[in-house]
């Protein structure tokens, strides 16, 4: 599902190359797998899950992802592989003039699902996530908290083979988190590849499981 093999990523232009935020990162994650991705901040965690969500390629090394080789891979098949991978972004990226509704419709739209099978899905998961009563609502309406589950009703919705979260309990409180860890590992369950950066200790306790763990961009644990 997952290879790194001695990846490396450093920001900016070739010519002029920022320092490694990603270090040698060798690691397999199979298929159906789960994963917390820890560490402190600045430790290069969203910079690997930028990675995952092919928004950026290594800068170094070989990286396998979804049968292809992202390296070699050409980039007009960058987006249909991205189609297949869910992401709870940091900072949620809702657009600000789509609905809670609309935000959550645009990846099945973009897939070109039917429309009414796009509201039975949208509704259903804004639901789950407690905003069934939020639809029309714009992201500058809604609380973080509640911006935060729209992002995550957004990455799930499309059933992605991979599910990338960052941070994503930031903004919700105890209740919430385990409701939407409850959701992960239902994905999980159903046979997608889970990683969820975090650095809520008190979530990751209550939830053992695999872990990577970065620091200063080189991956210090993997078990
Ligand atoms: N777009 C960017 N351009 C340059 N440096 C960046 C960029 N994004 C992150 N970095 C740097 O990369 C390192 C890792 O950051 P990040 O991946 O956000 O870590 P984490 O998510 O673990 O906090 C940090 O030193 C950060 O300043
Ligand atoms: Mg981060």
């Amino acid at each position: 599902m997952i290879r790194l093999e001695s990846v490396g990523l450093h920001y900016g232009p070739a010519d002029q190359p920022g320092p490694e935020v990603l270090r040698d990162i060798t690691c397999h994650i199979p298929e159906g797998g789960f994963r917390w991705l820890l560490g402190p901040s600045g430790a290069g965690k969203s910079s690997l899950l930028r990675l995952l969500h092919l928004a950026v390629r290594p800068t170094g090394g070989r990286l396998e992802l979804l049968g292809e080789d992202i390296g070699a891979a050409p980039r007009r098949v960058l987006p249909l592989l991205r189609r297949r991978i869910g992401m709870v972004f940091q900072d949620f990226r809702l657009l600000a003039h789509l609905s809670a509704y609309d935000n959550v419709a645009l990846p099945l739209r973009i897939a070109g699902r039917p429309e009414g099978q796009i509201r039975a899905d949208v509704t259903e998961m804004l639901r789950w996530v407690g905003l069934g009563k939020r639809l029309a609502a714009l992201p500058d309406e809604v609380s973080g908290g509640e911006e935060q589950r729209v992002a995550i009703a957004r990455a799930v919705v499309g059933r992605p083979n991979l599910l990338l979260a960052d941070e994503p309990t930031g903004n919700l409180d105890d209740v919430q988190a385990e409701r939407l860890m409850k959701l992960l590992k239902e994905m999980n369950r159903l046979g997608a590849t889970v990683i969820v950066a975090s650095h809520n200790d008190a979530l990751v306790a209550r939830h053992p499981g695999p872990q990577l763990r970065l620091h200063h961009g080189w991956l210090v644990e993997d078990g």
